[in-house]
């Protein structure tokens, strides 16, 4: 029994390395997971993608694990009303919890600690067979465990294929006076080879000295002329320079700083992207969304045009929406409903359920033609109380969704779509023109439950 979770870590990668070797050898074979989301546990995903033959095709992975904070996480709906107001239903989404008390002489913090290492040891281990020779993996944390988790890192993918230790400085606003205030995340880059890996530096990043002369600049350029009062000793090093490079003294017109053409290449510290904020376009109502900002500067660093991104922890679907925007392809997944959910109404692509559940039907749905055009005129929820239930909605929550369900139960249908016999889908929306006989339509709520309904 490990007396320290350091001592534990051993235990833990042998453990991993079975767990993995395992998973491997009972997985169902899944081909054509590329463009849809994968519904289930994450683990059963790579091992099923591995005995499809996906080792060795995906040119970077991106994931955004829970962080080992002991927090609880939740997604918000906001449902139209006919009246003009809003009503948000907020569900639970993911636990960020591992242990459930010490184990031998592991306090609880190293216990769940131990634990949550136990869970992400073996999926990096399949992860990294999965990835190209030119490929990558971007593991993204913060103070709670990335520390341990870079061990992991180095142990899994060689210390040798270390590349960068990314921070995001995302710019949060805190009211702590115990410490310095955390600001900022961690993200781990390594390569499967550090030889071969695929990297394209980001240019048009914005300068730090840009901004520090912002007041004194005309256009992009800082002339000496406006500085040479300055008793800045950056100024000074490079009026010397310039007088080297010019063999004369300085005349008001010589330019000190091109900032047009000098430092452009983006560094290791990221300090202008910031949170996604409450009132921000993309924002979706997922706890842990992570802005598309940043995604869109790692793909577009470590992963080709046309090259496979994959998110194995993929909450809101962040990675797969900048992959489809920049023209990657893209394979993602999760293992909770409320994430699925909100992946498939951002991504519209198809979802795959790892496990053979069948999907309860909740929702009683009808759709009339109404002068000419077919209408969605009846929606309803068989027992809204058990809707509440499934969705783990609190009581004010579960309130909500009564009060609504009762007054205006059609506000609560978030999308339906014709599609002919043949499959092929026709219309999605509220109203849509009659198509042929034979229409199959299916109704979908805010939460993702879908019915299908055929004419
Ligand atoms: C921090 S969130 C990801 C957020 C995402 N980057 C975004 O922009 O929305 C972590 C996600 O991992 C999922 N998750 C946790 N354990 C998992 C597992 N074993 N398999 C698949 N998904 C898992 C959670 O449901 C959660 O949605």
């Amino acid at each position: 029994m490990p007396t320290s979770l350091l001592a534990a870590l051993p235990g833990i990668l042998t453990a991993a390395r079975e767990e993995a070797e395992q998973a491997k050898a009972a997985a169902a074979p899944l081909t054509d997971a590329e463009g849809t989301i994968l519904h289930g546990d994450n683990l059963q995903a790579l091992a099923g993608l591995l005995a499809g033959g996906a080792a060795g095709t995906v040119g970077l992975i991106y994931i955004d694990p829970p962080f080992d904070s002991r927090a609880e996480y939740a997604a918000t709906v906001t449902v139209p009303l006919s009246d003009g107001r809003a009503v948000d239903i907020t569900r639970p989404a993911y636990k960020d919890s591992w242990g459930h008390g010490g184990i031998g002489k592991l306090s609880a913090a190293d216990a769940s600690t131990a634990a949550y290492l136990a869970m992400l040891a073996p999926r990096l281990i399949l992860m990294r067979e999965l990835l190209a020779e030119s490929g990558s993996i971007m593991v993204h944390l913060d103070w709670h465990v990335g520390h341990y988790v870079r061990v992991l890192l180095d142990q899994i993918f060689g210390r040798d294929c270390f590349i960068n230790e990314l921070v995001w400085r995302y710019g949060k606003m805190s009211r702590t006076t115990r410490r310095f205030p955390q600001n900022h995340d961690t993200i781990y880059f390594y390569a499967r080879d550090p030889h071969r890996y695929y990297f394209q530096p980001v240019k048009g990043a914005e300068s730090e000295y840009k901004k520090r002369y912002a007041r004194r600049l005309r256009g992009d350029k800082l002339y000496w002329g406006d500085v040479k009062e300055s008793t800045d000793r950056l100024i000074a090093g490079r009026a010397r320079k310039r007088v080297k490079e010019l063999g004369r003294e300085l005349v008001d017109e010589d330019v000190l700083f091109d900032f047009t053409s000098e430092f452009k290449v983006q560094d290791d510290v990221f300090y202008d992207i910031s949170i996604i904020k409450g009132n921000a376009a993309e924002r979706l109502g997922y706890d842990t969304q992570k802005p598309e900002k940043l995604l869109a500067r790692l793909i577009e660093a470590a992963c080709p045009p046309g090259g496979l991104v994959a998110d194995f922890f993929g909450g809101s679907g962040t990675t797969a929406a900048v992959a489809q925007r920049t023209g990657r392809r893209f394979i993602t997944g999760d293992v909770g409903a409320a994430a699925v959910s909100v992946m498939r109404a951002r991504l519209g692509v198809p979802i795959r359920a790892l496990v053979d559940a069948a999907e309860a039907q909740v929702i009683d749905a009808q759709v009339r033609v109404l002068d000419g055009r077919l209408a969605l005129v009846d929606f309803t929820y068989r027992d809204v109380s058990a809707v509440a239930a499934a969705l783990g909605l609190d009581e004010e929550n579960a309130r909500k969704l009564a009060e609504i369900h009762e007054a205006e139960p059609l506000a609560l249908a978030a999308t339906w779509t014709v599609s002919t016999a043949d499959g092929t889908e026709i219309y999605s929306g509220p109203v849509a023109p009659v198509e042929g006989p034979g229409a199959q339509v299916e109704v979908s709520d805010v939460f993702g439950h879908r019915a299908t309904i055929y004419l």
